[in-house]
């Protein structure tokens, strides 16, 4: 888009990666992008939100068991989105807790700073979250939301054809 080069190309780029190779990814990198993701918006700017990374072997082995996909293992971190549900803003009128939208958010801003650095990233929420809580210990009121595997895209590794919707489709100006 000629408006807006750099963010549509960006948004053409940033891809579900599902296959990495075994090169392994400099902590300063990842740092770098958690420092994009911390600018991410919340809702009142509760930032209800915790990031673990996880790049050893054992506890590599134990978030692999909570998704049985041959992909998922050739990772070499993961990334496990945590929602805090106490810190987060419930809208007054009826309760709803927003820690999912704020995660969200956060989570494509990650997914958006690798792409700039090379590094391939894929949303994952078709976990077993029974699996992932006993793994990483995680307490009461504290929920994975994704999973995030991060590393350099496999060789020859190809951007897949975006499928979406038209515009049509989607934005209606005026009433639903
Ligand atoms: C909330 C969410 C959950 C997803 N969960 C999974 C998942 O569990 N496994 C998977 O392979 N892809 C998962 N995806 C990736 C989607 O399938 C993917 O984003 C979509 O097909 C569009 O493809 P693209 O990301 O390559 O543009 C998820 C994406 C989102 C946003």
């Amino acid at each position: 888009m000629e408006q807006y080069p750099q963010f549509y190309s960006l948004s053409e780029r940033r891809y579900s990666c599902r296959g990495y190779s075994d090169k392994s990814v400099p902590r300063d990198l990842i740092v770098a992008v958690f420092d994009a993701m911390r600018l991410a918006p919340s809702a009142c700017n509760r930032q209800p939100w915790k990031f673990l990374v996880i790049d050893t072997p054992e506890l590599c082995q134990a978030i692999r068991k909570s998704y049985d996909r041959e992909w998922f293992n050739s990772a070499p971190v993961y990334v496990v989105a945590l929602g805090l549900h106490d810190e987060a803003w419930h809208r007054p009128y009826d309760g709803k807790d927003h820690t999912d939208v704020d995660v969200s958010i956060a989570v494509e801003h990650f997914c958006l700073a690798a792409s700039t650095l090379g590094l391939g990233t894929c949303w994952v929420c078709n976990f077993d979250p029974a699996v992932l809580n006993e793994a990483l210990s995680l307490p009461e009121g504290v929920e994975p939301i994704a999973i995030i595997p991060l590393g350099y895209p496999i060789d020859g590794s190809q951007i897949p054809e975006k499928k979406r919707k038209s515009l049509d489709e989607i934005v209606k100006w005026g009433k639903y």
